[in-house]
């Protein structure tokens, strides 16, 4: 069973079809770009102009809507991301620190950075009681440490059969 998601390679003609429907309903700015997001795993620099047309918008209203929004990626996802919880409730049990710790372990290995993408922060996962939460791929992790995200890390690697040097 393969835990992280797999993307389709960019495609226009793929995103145009794909925004086609939601293009013609009202306020559908967010939905087409979440709607990219969901089948390539970012919104690429193309697709801006793309959702402009089609929503028919200003390649700036989109731009802004883009980037106002967080969970939205302007690159290619990790091949295993990890997110930690940067929420209040995960922060009062050492979210912080988890943080901090994380950022000198991806520091300290360059091939943990690039595979898991350093971290990307993220705004409570339902998972307060258990905290500090992680998401490590689609696996979600409570009292997470370094060692335990680095052991999630490492089995969805194993399962995803990743070799030495593999990004994506
Ligand atoms: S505050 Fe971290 S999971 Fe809710």
């Amino acid at each position: 069973m393969t835990l992280t998601r797999e993307y389709s390679a960019w495609s226009p003609d793929e995103a145009e079809e794909i925004i086609a429907p939601i293009a013609r309903t009202p306020g559908p700015i967010l939905r087409c770009l979440q709607a990219i997001q969901e089948r390539f795993g970012y919104v690429p620099a193309d697709a801006v102009a793309l959702v402009a047309q089609r929503c028919n918008a200003t390649r700036a209203d989109v731009h802004g809507v883009l980037t106002y929004y967080a969970d939205l990626r302007t690159q290619p996802p990790a091949a295993i991301p990890v997110r930690l919880c940067a929420a209040e409730a995960c922060q009062a049990v050492g979210g912080r620190e988890l943080q901090r710790e994380w950022e000198q372990a991806c520091e300290a290995d360059q091939r943990l950075a690039e595979l898991t993408g350093g971290n990307e922060p993220v705004f409570c996962l339902g998972n307060c009681a258990l905290g500090p939460a992680a998401l490590v791929g689609d696996r979600l992790l409570g009292h997470a440490s370094v060692e335990r995200i680095e052991a999630a890390v490492g089995r969805l690697r194993e399962q995803q059969g990743l070799q030495e040097g593999d990004r994506s």
